[in-house]
């Protein structure tokens, strides 16, 4: 890495567990701070001894409708000089849709985490974030966001949503000529607890993690990282082949 994240603010969410928490210790190590926002605080305040005065912690529970804008809030009250959003938390189900049970909780809770509140942030702070040098908005979506699996509607929906919005906000900034990059990383199946018991040949997530913040540093509009790369070439040559892969894959 080149110093770019030297002396840098970063919003992270899901910094606690699994590709956020390798992403929180290798931009600590880089000379970042790291504003770190998940549900556990006993996982936060973990962080904090771990990481010292350079990863502050927000327990925020983002399927709560109110929690992004308290996030934006804490954002500009507390750290006003932010320049980096990523957002990274994420939660997976595996409902039977076609069961004939009622599944509007289990719904609407999921596109709140995975889709509206990253959405809401990554609008709010969009302004603020683009007044600095530097400034990037990356959101981790997945293959599952080009050719979706069987057992995880509601999940692939919102990674797809998070790949579409991602470029909609990105034309809409370089037409309003903000100075910011606005990147998409799609991950292959990660060695973390949302992938626990799936996929048997996974990536590290320190691995993902570098990834994620190599091409963020670069400014990658699109970070295609592992496996996804093959997909997206399957994907160019033949889309039907690529999505019977992704139906039944287990990532
Ligand atoms: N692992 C994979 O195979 C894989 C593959 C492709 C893409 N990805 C993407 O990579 C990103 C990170 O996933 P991961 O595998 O590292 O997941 P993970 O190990 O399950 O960690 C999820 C993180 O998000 C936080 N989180 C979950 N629900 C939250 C909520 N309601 N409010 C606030 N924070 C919440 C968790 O902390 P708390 O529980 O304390 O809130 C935790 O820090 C996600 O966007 C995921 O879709 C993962």
């Amino acid at each position: 890495m080149t110093g770019y994240w030297t002396g840098r603010k970063v919003l992270l969410t899901g910094a606690t567990r699994g590709i956020g928490r390798a992403m929180a210790e290798q931009l600590v190590a880089e000379g970042a701070t790291v504003l770190g926002v998940a549900r556990n605080v006993a996982a936060l305040d973990g962080m904090t001894r771990r990481l010292g005065s350079r990863f502050d912690g927000l327990e925020a529970d983002l399927g709560d409708p109110e929690i992004p804008r308290g996030v934006v809030n804490w954002v500009a009250d507390v750290h006003p000089d932010c320049s980096v959003l990523i957002n990274n938390a994420a939660v997976m189900s595996y409902p039977l849709l076609a069961d004939g049970g009622n599944h509007d909780a289990g719904i609407e809770e999921e596109v709140r985490i995975n889709l509206i509140a990253p959405m809401q942030i990554a609008t709010a702070l969009l302004p603020r974030l683009a007044a600095r040098s530097g400034a990037r908005i990356v959101n981790v979506t997945s293959g599952l966001a080009v050719a979706p699996k069987t057992d995880a509607p509601i999940y692939c929906a919102t990674k797809a949503g998070m790949r579409s919005f991602t470029r909609s906000l990105r034309y809409q900034a370089e037409d309003a000529e903000l100075r910011i990059g606005i990147c998409e990383a799609l991950l292959p199946a990660v060695n973390t607890s949302l992938s626990r018991g799936r996929a048997e040949r996974k990536m590290a997530a320190p691995e993902a993690a570098a990834a994620i913040l190599a091409g963020a540093e670069a400014g990658r509009p699109e970070i295609w990282i592992g496996k996804t790369r093959l997909l997206r070439k399957v994907m160019r040559l033949s889309p039907a082949l690529g999505h019977l892969i992704m139906r039944r894959i287990e990532a």
